[in-house]
């Protein structure tokens, strides 16, 4: 390791859950148990948890009756250590962010935590050890890992500081001045993405799936139920991952389903320099034929 990689801050290793207020909690559980493939574990009238593998949750659900749509509040993110948590947290300090405590319902599944709300005021909750089951799902056709949130924001230089300079997320790779791919210490090509848009919102949750043909028994479940298909099967160009999205704005962001999104090595990791991709859908599906094929994202 070079003394540059050394000397580096790390940042979070990767994402654990989403929180999302739903309008309707009992559906939205049925949703994401046949659509995502995820287990519930426990639940209420308040809220409930589904989980993918091991982790305690990928998913936690909170009853939101007012709401018309679901509204992301939160995504988690696991730390390595303690030493990690305690320079992320003087760095959140130092930067002038205030820092809040975890939610209730998390504090007593991690061993220690604290959470910070980003530039658009999306809770982001930083912790170490969590929960896990010895075992995964008996369920055969479920994802592996939850992978990124996708957020789209106004806010897009001010949140890309945020992720880099003071929670120490990597940059991947850039789509022109539009998209930024973000990787933290899981490796994954990226645990993070952020878009230009005209408002904030969470617009997608990418579930890594076991293999390619259940991303398409995934697909096939949402085709039988009427799901909306938001973007149909994209060969991604920089994290070389085949994918679709489906999207029932109740229920949640777009789900993705995925198979082999990249890793990167450890070398990888901490020599990589982000690629600058210009604005062309090939650079973002490279089974597009043309520049000018945008119409089916
Ligand atoms: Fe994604």
């Amino acid at each position: 390791m070079t003394t540059e990689a050394a000397a580096r801050r790390r940042g979070p290793y990767g994402m654990e859950y989403a929180r999302i207020e739903v309008p309707d909690l009992a559906a939205s559980i049925e949703f994401l148990q046949y659509h995502v493939g995820l287990q519930l574990e426990q639940h209420d009238d308040e809220y409930a948890f589904l989980r993918a593998d091991i982790e305690h949750h990928s998913i936690e659900l909170v009853a939101a009756p007012q709401r018309e749509a679901s509204w992301t509040t939160a995504v988690g993110f696991s730390v390595e250590s303690d030493a990690v948590l305690d320079d992320l947290r003087e760095r959140v300090t130092a930067a002038g962010h205030e820092v809040l405590e975890l939610a209730d319902r998390v504090k007593g599944l991690v061993q220690r935590g604290f959470a910070v709300k980003d530039p658009n005021g999306l809770i982001v909750e930083l912790f170490t050890e969590f929960a896990e089951y010895a075992e995964p799902p008996l369920i055969e056709l479920r994802p592996l890992d939850l992978v990124h949130p996708f957020l789209a924001t106004e806010k897009y230089e001010e949140t890309l500081r945020f992720y880099t300079e003071v929670l120490g997320f990597l940059v991947s790779d850039y789509v022109g001045d539009v998209t930024a791919f973000l990787r933290s210490e899981d490796r994954y090509h990226h645990s993070l993405a952020i878009q230009r848009n005209k408002e904030f919102y969470v617009a997608h949750l990418c579930f890594m799936m076991k293999s390619f043909d259940h991303v398409m028994r995934g697909r096939a479940r949402a085709q039988y139920k009427q799901v909306p298909i938001a973007s149909d099967l994209v060969n991604h160009s920089a994290s070389t991952s085949i994918a679709f999205y489906m999207h029932d704005p109740v229920h949640g962001p777009r789900y993705e389903l995925c198979d082999r999104h990249r890793v990167f090595t450890p070398e990888e990791h901490e020599t990589h320099r982000a690629r600058r991709m210009s604005v062309d859908p090939r650079n973002i599906d490279v089974w597009r034929p043309a520049a000018d094929d945008w119409g089916r994202f």
